[in-house]
């Protein structure tokens, strides 16, 4: 009768392992093709919205265009030489801007102190035109970015100055980033009257920035 039991035992054992297996293995094919049951896409281009994303879609002109404005822009990339300052670079042309690296400065995640904020804030607030440039990081904008973000306090110092975007990644489809960047960047422009002008991903769309930049 025991010898019985145990060999139920090891039957019912073998069955669960072989169901757990073949259950696992379609989970791990389902992760490989980019999608999941509940239809997300991971790290896989889509044919939709953002390959035909026009950068001056819906916004509106630029109210700065005078060589004489002062110009930020603002670097949320690891990297101080990388993509998106050079897509920054090419969004001014032969027009000065001062460069804020976020990366050079320690500003703790929001509820952990103030760290260098406001040394940043100084240089910002009486910009009229702010280029912030961002890398996408897991398909949204970088930490550095959110993290300045959540430090913002609403006030007047920005009104009607002008804001544009960028938002350059790895892949060719950045519908993901560019919505939910444009969604929190959109929400702050509100809040702090800035006059969004455009936002880009690709060298054309910087292009077609750069000369709204230039009031063309
Ligand atoms: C932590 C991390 C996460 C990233 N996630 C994505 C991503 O989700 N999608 C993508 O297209 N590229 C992703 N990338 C690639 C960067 O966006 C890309 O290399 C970008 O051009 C880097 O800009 P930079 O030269 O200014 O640093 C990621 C890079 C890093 C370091």
């Amino acid at each position: 009768m025991r010898k019985f039991n145990i060999w139920i035992v090891l039957v019912v054992l073998i069955i669960g392992i072989g169901i757990g297996g073949v259950g696992f293995s379609l989970i791990e094919a389902n992760e490989n093709s980019g999608s999941s049951s509940n239809n997300m896409t991971v790290f896989k281009s889509s044919s939709n919205s953002a390959k035909n994303f026009s950068s001056t879609k819906n916004y509106t002109s630029p109210s700065h265009t005078k060589k004489s404005d002062k110009r930020v822009f603002i670097n949320a990339s690891m990297n101080t030489d990388g993509t998106t300052s050079s897509m920054a670079k090419t969004l001014f042309g032969d027009q000065s801007y001062k460069q804020i690296n976020l990366a050079s400065y320690n500003i703790p995640q929001v509820g952990r102190g103030e760290g260098d904020f406001n040394r940043v804030w100084k240089q910002l607030k009486t910009a009229d035109v702010i280029v912030i440039g961002t890398p996408v990081y897991w398909s949204n904008m970088s930490g550095y970015l959110k993290t300045f973000i959540d430090h913002l306090q609403i006030n007047n110092d920005l009104k009607n100055s002008d804001l544009y975007v960028i938002v350059q990644g790895a892949d060719s489809d950045q519908s993901v980033a560019i919505d939910s960047t444009y969604g929190s960047l959109n929400r702050v422009s509100k809040r702090f009257d800035l006059n969004f002008v455009g936002i880009a991903q690709t060298d054309s769309q910087v292009s077609q920035l750069h000369d709204k930049m230039l009031g063309k």
